[in-house]
């Protein structure tokens, strides 16, 4: 593979290259990335890169359509058969501009929508005051409890019917325990408000049945594609056919103009994936390594947020431990170990310099690494933390891993 580039452009090639070394012989546990099968790289890097198709299947702007049709309607077809979706809007380039339609279908500039706070989980699109979502719109935000550090419905309720917003949002970017879509079902209904939700991190749980999927009876959902889905880089729409024509319009042309065909043919690759049953077990085992892994750092001693998870991620409170998350990062990537600081609920630091950092299994798991490989994987993680001022040890850490993923190497 890149044979041709490196004879066109060698110093490209040789960084690309330098990047799939540091994945094979690291530690990624960012929640929000994985790894791409093979024919999905192939998809991603294939001629309809090449192709303008402004519009829809079989409405198209530009002649010359006849196949990007037919990838386009596949990744469609199989969204809609993997979510259970009666309409699915494959164009989305990423999750933010997929937000972005969503809120353009459903609102009116000022009107007032609620998510949840960056701090205790939501995303930036989902109403924080520096991101498009809390300047266009009147967000106001919900919160978890500060003991339990969990949504609780009966006060999300009361928050919305007190300011009934147009819009209640739900799924999030870091919250580790199960979403009770069906209590956000029935607060929308009490309310009179839009039912929406971002399951971009969870998507995958939901596509394989280990999380409640919200698509059959959410008015809208959006998800990206490249995280627990195990896609390429991108997102959908997807919603029920009173808000089909809705979400398109909003899509193309009120945001986007041609969609990037290749990287649709590349999810309709994943989509075939995901409806596979070896997808359910890969799902199973992200889950289980997650548990595996949060019980070992708790035996070490770290504070979880909520004690634990449900899902594929954790949020550790490393503060506690006597460093703060973006010192945490660091340190962990001189091993080898790559994480992201993140902010934990009731925040004493700062986005920029947090108290958490926040994990998990989906790269892991892809490698095909189990339960017991995730102790080993406490063990680096809690050895790293522990010799924070010790650049040598921290490079020994950093040889031990690599020795390690050895056996676990994905991209031949
Ligand atoms: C819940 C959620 N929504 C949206 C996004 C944005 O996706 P993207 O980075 O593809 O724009 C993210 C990204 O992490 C996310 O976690």
């Amino acid at each position: 593979m890149f044979a041709n580039l490196k004879n066109f452009d060698s110093v490209i090639h040789d960084l690309i290259l330098a990047e799939k070394e540091r994945q094979m012989s690291g530690l990624e546990l960012i929640p929000s990335e994985n790894l791409v099968s093979p024919a999905v790289m192939e998809a991603l890097a294939s001629y309809p890169v090449n192709k303008y198709a402004e519009g829809y299947p079989g409405h198209r702007y530009y002649g010359g359509n006849e196949v990007i049709d037919q990838i386009e309607q596949l990744a469609i077809d199989r969204a809609k058969e993997l979510f259970g979706a009666e309409h699915v809007n494959v164009q989305p380039n990423s999750g933010s501009p997929a937000n972005m339609a969503m809120y353009q279908a459903l609102l009116k500039v000022g009107d007032k929508a609620m998510g949840l706070k960056l701090t205790e989980g939501g995303h930036l699109t989902h109403g924080h005051k520096v991101n498009f979502s809390g300047k266009l719109y009147n967000f106001v935000q919900y919160g978890v409890e500060k003991e339990t550090e969990l949504l609780d419905y009966d006060k999300i309720r009361k928050q919305v019917l007190e300011e009934k917003p147009k819009l209640l949002l739900s799924g999030y970017t870091a919250y580790p325990r199960s979403i009770d879509f069906k209590e956000f079902r029935n607060i929308c209904d009490e309310a009179g408000c839009f039912c929406v939700a971002d399951i971009s991190h969870i998507g995958g749980l939901c596509a394989s049945g280990l999380h409640e999927n919200p698509v059959p009876y959410f008015d809208v959902v959006t998800t990206t594609t490249h995280k627990t889905l195990r896609g390429p880089r991108s997102a959908i729409i997807m919603c029920k056919e009173e808000f089909a024509n809705k979400i398109d319009k909003a899509v193309f042309p009120g945001l986007q103009g041609g969609p990037h065909e290749h990287i649709i043919a590349a999810k309709a690759v994943a989509f075939k994936e995901a409806l596979e049953s070896d997808f359910k077990k890969y799902s199973e085992q992200v889950v289980k390594n997650a548990k595996v892994l949060a019980s070992e750092l708790m035996n070490f001693g770290y504070r979880l947020v909520t004690n634990g998870t449900d899902n594929h991620l954790i949020l550790v409170d490393v503060r506690k431990s006597g460093i703060s998350g973006s010192e945490a990062e660091s340190v962990l990537e001189k091993a080898g170990i790559y994480c992201n600081k993140n902010t934990i609920p009731y925040e004493t630091g700062s986005p920029w310099d947090p108290s958490g950092i926040r994990i998990g299994t989906p790269v892991l798991t892809t490698r095909g690494m189990k339960e017991n490989e995730m102790k080993i994987v406490a063990s680096f993680i809690n050895s790293a933390l522990n010799s924070k001022n010790d650049e040598t040890k921290l490079s020994k850490i950093k040889n031990d891993v690599k020795e390690f993923c050895k056996d676990y190497i994905f991209y031949k």
